[in-house]
């Protein structure tokens, strides 16, 4: 096993809440071993370009609760290239940094992956609100994202019920529908609309006829981005049913704002054990919280094995409808 020394740590993807407070875990955690800590800005864009900086106490000093990600992030086509990871191991070398921890979604643990397979010490901690990375039950930042939704909802929901209006509320979630389901219940919503289980348009209006239409003051739907755009099914209940719906699309607020107790717990937890996994030799896996304890999984599962949504809180839907 090769000494460990010096650590980097980067942020890829979109941004999540949390991801300051695995940043400050991981820096923290080097710190706490006599090893030296590094971050990498803008992502595999500056591994490429070799734009480290170092995080000493003061560096993640006050970041633990900051939206964001101080290392920046990025989505690198250069990093895809042979050439491109190349050169950030290359960079890497010259700068003494012995393993990497990477601090993303899927797409960023591809890249993780490449790097253990050129000798690359490397582990990835999972940081997406969008929460569909297999092997945890949540990632960094889907709590934060859940919880900001549903204070937006709540907002709505005064209007939806003085004007007995029916909504739909667009989440983001990519091709996943966790944000959305965990966004319904949380809400109250009488709908989760999510790409895991397609719903037809003719079916949605047979279920609006038999609650909106019949006892309900208001009605909610929540639609995963994943299914269609909520412009595109507010005109489909139109043309299908002749509903009237208003539409909200959350969009980029759900990645911003401070993390929850949850998401910074978590983060801390996971920078913590990544980096710990570094030092005794862990490399190419991923760090996931399964039953509220963390263990380390092959970073290609993230990818490669399906995730399904909690079928407890799917019928929950249903059950509370
Ligand atoms: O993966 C996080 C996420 O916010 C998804 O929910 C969304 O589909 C996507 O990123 C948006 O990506 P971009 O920041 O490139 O617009």
């Amino acid at each position: 096993m090769a000494n460990m020394n010096k650590i980097a740590v980067l942020t890829s993807g979109g941004d999540s809440p949390g991801m300051n407070a695995a940043i400050r875990a991981v820096a923290r955690t080097c710190m706490f071993n006599d090893k030296e800590c590094v971050g990498v800005m803008r992502g595999y864009e500056g591994l490429i370009d070799g734009d480290f900086v170092t995080l000493d106490r003061a560096a993640v000093g006050g970041i633990i609760h900051r939206g964001g990600t101080i290392l920046r992030t990025a989505r690198s086509d250069r990093f895809k290239t042979p050439e491109g990871r190349e050169q950030a191991v290359a960079k890497m070398r010259e700068a003494g940094i012995d393993g990497l921890v990477v601090i993303g979604g899927d797409g960023s643990f591809h890249g993780a992956k490449a790097l253990h397979e050129m000798g690359f010490p490397t582990v990835g901690i999972p940081g997406t609100i969008d929460n569909d990375i297999t092997g945890t039950d949540e990632t960094i930042g889907f709590d934060t994202a859940v919880n900001t939704a549903l204070q937006a909802i709540m907002k709505l929901r005064d209007t939806a019920s003085s004007h007995e209006r029916l909504f739909i509320v667009e989440v983001m979630g990519r091709n996943a529908g966790f944000l959305a389901l965990e966004v319904a219940v949380a809400s109250g919503a009488e709908y989760a609309v999510v790409p895991e289980l397609p719903l037809s348009i003719g079916n949605l209006c047979k279920l609006l006829r038999n609650s909106h239409d019949e006892h309900r003051s208001h009605t909610l739907i929540i639609l995963a981005e994943g299914v269609m755009p909520a412009s595109e099914m507010r005109d489909k209940l139109q043309d299908t049913g002749g509903y009237d719906a208003r539409v909200t699309v959350l969009g980029y607020i759900q990645r911003g704002g401070a993390p929850t107790s949850f998401d910074v717990v978590l983060a801390t937890r996971m920078g913590a054990f990544a980096t710990e996994g570094l030092l005794i030799g862990k490399s190419g896996v991923m760090v996931g919280n399964i039953n509220h304890k963390l263990v380390f999984s092959d970073l290609e599962r993230a990818w490669s094995e399906h995730k399904s949504l909690s079928p407890e809180l799917l019928s929950l839907i249903n059950k509370m409808n």
